[in-house]
């Protein structure tokens, strides 16, 4: 059930523009994303759950992607953004979000960092009482709105780096210790209107959600009724999976609203909440599947193994390495092509881990020919490097069938430009 259109000349169709002429024009590697395909997941998303609960906003978790270009894009949708960091309120303001349409749920925060947050309007979502005190230290915390990230017990993800709940995560409040946290920060000045959390990524079973729903609405029907906080949003995180394999399905999105808004509502009615503003922050699923990372075969070695050779690695796109994700890969130029062997396709990195498939069932690839690697919006060039000294990639955007560089592809002297010989060595 994945993404994938073929023109007429049976190459890789990305958003009415050809992957075999974008690869020749723009050079490889590049992350082609395509407009339309953000525009449709963000309202598909949006009208599934409003249909349902229409006091609901989507706060897109831009780590997945901070491209300016898709950032405008969630922009003119009416789409706010769970920052993670200083740079990405940063980027955000920059783009035209006002700071009431950026959640910062950050970890590990500094007091500057804390601070700078504050001051670009953004509200704040608590990751600990060490971060409540020193918030109240730094700016004035009379009336401040602020919320808590809460640990719901609850975690599920695609691998063990990508599960954010439980007791083995470092996110989050702890739930036995809610009611006296948020009693803590009204006592301090603050005005505690929010609670949050997120149990981890890439998930496509729904019973997870299901769970961490129940149970963060216990632990805010709690600290309602025993902390008397009347809150006026209550946020689900993100998490959302979409297939990477042919054999995974699609989340069935009206199911999944119905499902989940059902339990939201029966929480605020046995805890008597009224009825706050419902967020949910998906990243994966906005941008995933509008992007595809499009590389060329360089060489073909027959060793005891069979090796598709491509000019892009783990630098590029670190999801295979890393997390050991699965990316299903297109030979652009022959899409109708039948499968006659099964190969490793190696990236350019000097490190054997640096693989984007094992085993894979592909056509007769050729040197000079242009791959897709699906699926690679999110969490790709976010998540790229410069290690050995590869330059980062390029990115285009593509609008009904118009090209746009929305990245230009790095040089050499991006290499070294902010670094410097000391005197002693020049
Ligand atoms: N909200 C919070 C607080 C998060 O930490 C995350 C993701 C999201 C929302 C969005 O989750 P999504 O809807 O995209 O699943 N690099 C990993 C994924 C790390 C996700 C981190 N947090 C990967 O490539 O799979």
């Amino acid at each position: 059930d994945l993404n994938i259109k073929v023109n007429d000349k049976n190459h890789l169709d990305i958003g009415g523009a050809d992957a075999v002429d974008i690869a020749e024009e723009f050079g490889t590697p590049t992350y082609v994303i395509d407009e339309a395909r953000i525009r449709d997941n963000y309202n598909r998303f949006y009208s599934a759950f409003s249909k349902y609960y229409p006091d609901f906003k989507v706060f897109y978790a831009c780590k997945a992607n901070t491209n300016l270009a898709v950032m405008k894009i969630l922009e003119s949708e009416g789409c706010c953004i769970d920052a993670v960091s200083p740079g990405e309120v940063y980027t955000s303001k920059m783009i035209g979000f006002s700071g009431d349409r950026i959640l910062f749920t950050g970890n590990n925060i500094t007091n500057d960092e804390l601070k700078f947050v504050h001051d670009q309007g953004a509200v704040l979502n608590i990751d600990s009482v060490s971060a409540l005190k020193r918030l109240s230290k730094v700016v004035d915390p009379e009336g401040l709105k602020i919320s808590f990230r809460v640990n719901p017990m609850v975690g599920a993800g695609h691998h063990d780096h990508c599960i954010t709940g439980g007791v083995m995560s470092k996110f989050g409040i702890m739930d036995n210790e809610a009611v006296e946290v948020y009693e803590m920060a009204k006592e301090l000045g603050f005005n505690p209107i929010g609670m949050h959390s997120h149990i981890g990524s890439g998930i496509l079973d729904p019973e997870p959600f299901k769970l961490a729903i129940e149970s963060t609405m216990d632990i805010a029907g709690k600290v309602h009724q025993e902390a008397g906080i009347d809150f006026e949003f209550v946020d689900f995180g993100g998490g959302v999976g979409v297939p990477y394999t042919p054999e995974e399905n699609v989340v069935d999105l009206d199911k999944f609203a119905e499902v989940n808004v059902g339990l939201f509502k029966e929480k605020l009615e046995q805890y008597d909440m009224g009825n706050p503003t419902m967020y949910l922050e998906p990243g994966r699923f906005i941008v995933a599947d509008a992007c595809v990372l499009l590389v060329t075969v360089n060489s073909i070695k027959q060793s005891y193994r069979k090796f598709i050779g491509v000019d892009a690695g783990f630098h590029t796109l670190l999801r295979p390495a890393m997390y050991d994700s699965y990316h299903h890969i297109v030979d652009a130029s022959k899409m109708d092509a039948p499968m006659t062997q099964e190969v490793d396709i190696a990236g350019n990195v000097c490190e054997s881990g640096d693989l984007f498939a094992r085993d894979r069932p592909m056509p007769d690839v050729e040197e000079g020919d242009v791959l897709g690697i699906l699926n690679a919006g999110a969490y790709g060039f976010t998540m790229s490097s410069n290690y050995n000294s590869r330059p980062l990639a390029a990115e285009v955007l593509v609008t009904d069938g118009e090209c746009n560089v929305v990245r230009e592809r790095q040089t050499f002297e991006d290499l070294y430009a902010q670094q410097s010989i000391p005197p002693h060595l020049k």
